[in-house]
Order: C-alpha cells, then sequence, then structure tokens
C-alpha cells in the first residue's frame, strides 16, 4: 500500500467513529501529526517486517485498529466505549518519533505526548480523560509506568480463537 492509499483507509476508519465530539478531535489531531506518523517506520526492529520502512507506523495503526474491531466485535463493547477504542488506537502513536519528529527512534514516552499534543491545541472531546489514560497505558508492561490488563482466562482463548481465525482478512497488504 502507497502512504496516499493507507491516509485514504485511516480516514474511513476514523469515521466508524459515531460519536461526532470523538470523532472531530481525532480528526483535528490528525491534522496536527508530525509527518514522522505518516512516513516513518514503526520500528527498526520489533514490528513486522513490512513496517520497518517507509509508512510503516501508519500501516501499523491501520491494523491496530482492525484487531481492535475484531476484540470489539466479539466482546460487549459499543457504543461510545467503542468510538473510545477506535480513537485510542488511530492516535495511539500519533508522536512515536516526539510531537515535532525531534527523535531519531520510537520514543519510550510516546504514549504521554498524544496528551501534550491536544493541549497544545486545546482540543479535548467527550471522554477525553479515557482516551488519555488508554492511550498512555498502551505499552502495557514495557511501559513507564507499566500496566498489565486484567482479561479473564476465557476471553483469552476465546480472542486468541477469533483473532487468528481473522488474521488472513485483518494482515493486509
Ligand atoms: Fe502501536
Amino acid at each position: 500500500m502507497t502512504i496516499v492509499s493507507m491516509k485514504v483507509e485511516l480516514y474511513r476508519q476514523v469515521h466508524l467513529i459515531f460519536n461526532p465530539s470523538i470523532r472531530d478531535f481525532v480528526l483535528n489531531m490528525l491534522s496536527y501529526a508530525p509527518q514522522g506518523f505518516y512516513e516513518r517506520p514503526a520500528s527498526t526492529e520489533h514490528h513486522l517486517l513490512d513496517e520497518r520502512g517507509e509508512g510503516g507506523n501508519l500501516l501499523h495503526t491501520i491494523r491496530v485498529v482492525d484487531l481492535v474491531l475484531v476484540i470489539i466485535d466479539i466482546s460487549t463493547i459499543k457504543g461510545t466505549e467503542k468510538d473510545v477504542l477506535i480513537a485510542s488506537a488511530i492516535i495511539h502513536d500519533l508522536c512515536r518519533y516526539g510531537v515535532e519528529d525531534e527523535f531519531n527512534y520510537s520514543h519510550e514516552s510516546h504514549p504521554f505526548l498524544v496528551r501534550r499534543v491536544a493541549e497544545d491545541h486545546s482540543l479535548t472531546c467527550d471522554c477525553y480523560d479515557l482516551i488519555m489514560r488508554i492511550i498512555e497505558n498502551h505499552m502495557g508492561r514495557w511501559g513507564n509506568p507499566s500496566f498489565i490488563p486484567h482479561i479473564s482466562l476465557d476471553g483469552v482463548l476465546h480472542f486468541a480463537d477469533c483473532i487468528e481465525d481473522r488474521l488472513p482478512g485483518v494482515i493486509r497488504c
């Protein structure tokens, strides 16, 4: 996929957000995204091979949104919570290389820089604090502070079973 076609796909995903306040917030955040969000790799060694080159961060973002949609589909998550999750997924790596692409490598504090972009441009929305919390926890146990989610044992196997089944359709390109 080219960067242009990936941008088209990303904006299609944005319009899956039903709540206009959250959808407009995401659109505004994307308008302030550093170029690196769209053009730089997801990483040079940790992500899938096709995410390690130009546009890799954008490809990673699209795939994360797709996986979130699979999990939403097989769970009880709906309504505003669904919108919150889609929004969080779309902008979770917005500042991987800093608020102005000032870092050469994926910065360990990048989850917390998303809030800074919102504050710098006085952007907010419904469920803003929840969206920021989800983004700031997205590094899990590799984050600082670390975060370890509780997922039920039944949920783990069901999610794994369903996600594996849908991966060929989810992981495109
Ligand atoms: Fe990510």
